[in-house]
């Protein structure tokens, strides 16, 4: 089958390696648009960007692509799938209105207090004055919310009024994140541990993966910036069977009545961001793809063909499809440019593949942040590589670091307590 995964991180080249490295052996043809120089051995990149939908559209009319599979957010929120589907094109990933779970809070705030789902209070604010009032009257801590997509930063957790008060500033007035700042939601600060749960969606089912969780501050011990993401472990070492009973039973399954009830037809991954409170699992935002990293740690442990349950999901027909995993846990390290997820620079060489490939050979790398050089690969990105391990008796992590020693670039870091706890 001839197939374009559109994107270009870790997350694309894990999906591209899933769908390559299918039970049956059977062999496909991978685009990934814009995709990087990592991912030649699964798929071919395509130099059109992801938010390029018109481009994207020739092209898989062009090439006859028989099946899209979309990674990222932002081509979803401008109606990739629409597009698509207009033209006849297989597609997975949701339409702009129901993708709007991601790319509006506000959307998605007030979806989840309408079908009764468990989130934190919040206000919501078109203007700065009346956003800056409701602040100074918030007991603190609080989260600053803008409304559209912002690259994964477009929260911020406020310790004090004064950070709060520029938060706001940064978002509405200095406009941080572009349009995405001209509304606010402001919410009430959850307690909690956070646990990623993805779903596979077809509108009328919807089945859970096995758990995760990523690393979300730069720094160890959970300090510094929000970033994309530093590494990832599934299964989440903090996701209990009740967590799971009750996700089910108070999350998930509301939000697919909701989705029914509002007629929004979703089709694809739909992916979850929990805080496990004591007073049980709370939805700390949706999202309408697969994290990153999440993905390089849980598509992994799929046993089942992921391109046979996507497209189950189109036919809405995954409550048939028998999703198996790996027993096994497993871990991956984010490899990122020094000052990421701020200013960095790019252009270093990465030493080490060659070897990491001789010595470590069961372990699987995605390349994100990466493009091809005088002297092989180098950086291109704050997230620069990925090493996924596996492991039955919780090395996985350890197996990861072990991998990641191996390979170096100038300004090479990486956070060194992702694992179990
Ligand atoms: P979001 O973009 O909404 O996923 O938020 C990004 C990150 O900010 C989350 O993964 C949390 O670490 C943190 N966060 C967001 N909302 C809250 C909240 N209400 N309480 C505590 N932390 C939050
Ligand atoms: N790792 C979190 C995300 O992909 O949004």
């Amino acid at each position: 089958m001839k197939i374009l995964i559109v994107g270009g991180g870790g997350r694309e080249h894990a999906l591209a390696w899933r769908i390559a490295n299918n039970p049956s052996g059977t062999r496909h043809k991978i685009y990934c648009a814009p995709g990087n120089a990592g991912m030649t051995g699964v798929a071919e990149p395509v130099a059109i960007q992801a938010t390029d939908v018109e481009g994207l559209c020739a092209f898989a009319k062009r090439e006859r692509i028989e099946y899209t599979i979309v990674g990222m957010d932002a081509p979803l929120a401008l109606g990739l799938a629409d597009r698509f589907a207009s033209e006849g094109l297989d597609v997975f990933g949701p339409k702009k209105a129901a993708a709007m779970l991601e790319s509006s809070k506000a959307y998605a705030k007030r979806f989840m207090k309408k079908y009764g789902i468990p989130t934190a209070e919040y206000a919501i604010f078109d203007t700065y004055e009346a956003a800056s009032e409701y602040i100074r009257k918030s007991p603190m801590p609080i989260v600053v919310k803008a409304d559209g997509l912002a690259f994964g930063k477009g929260a911020l957790v406020c310790k004090t009024q004064e950070e709060a008060e520029a938060a706001l500033r940064g978002i509405m007035i200095d406009k941080q994140f572009g349009e995405s700042g001209n509304r606010v939601v402001i919410e009430k600060f959850l307690t909690g541990k956070e646990t990623s749960i993805m779903t596979f969606c077809d509108g009328e089912h919807i089945v859970p993966m096995v758990s995760a969780k990523d690393y979300k501050n730069a720094f160890d011990g959970d300090i510094g910036p929000n970033t994309g993401g530093m590494g990832a472990v599934s299964p989440s070492p903090y996701y209990t069977e009740n967590d799971a009973m009750r996700f089910e039973h108070e999350i998930m399954l509301p939000t697919l009545k909701g989705i029914k009830a509002e007629g929004l037809d979703y089709v694809g991954f739909l992916y979850f961001g929990l805080m496990l409170t004591d007073k049980g699992p709370y939805v700390i935002e949706y999202n309408a793809r697969f994290g990153d990293p999440e993905a390089q740690a849980v598509l992994p442990r799929l046993k089942t063909d992921l391109l046979e349950i996507c497209k189950a999901c189109n036919h809405k027909s995954i409550d048939k499809v028998d999703i198996r995993w790996d027993n096994k846990e497993s871990a991956c390290i984010c490899l990122v440019s020094e000052g990421y997820p701020l200013k960095y620079e790019t252009g270093f060489t990465i030493e080490g593949l060659d070897r990491l490939q001789k010595e470590h050979n069961d372990a699987l790398v995605f390349f994100a942040g990466v493009r091809a050089g005088d002297n092989g690969f180098e950086t291109d990105g704050g997230r620069v590589i990925g090493i996924t391990c596996l492991d039955g008796e919780g090395l996985a992590a350890r197996k990861a670091y072990e991998a990641a020693s191996v390979l170096s670039f100038a300004g090479m870091r990486y956070r060194t307590d992702i694992g179990p706890v």
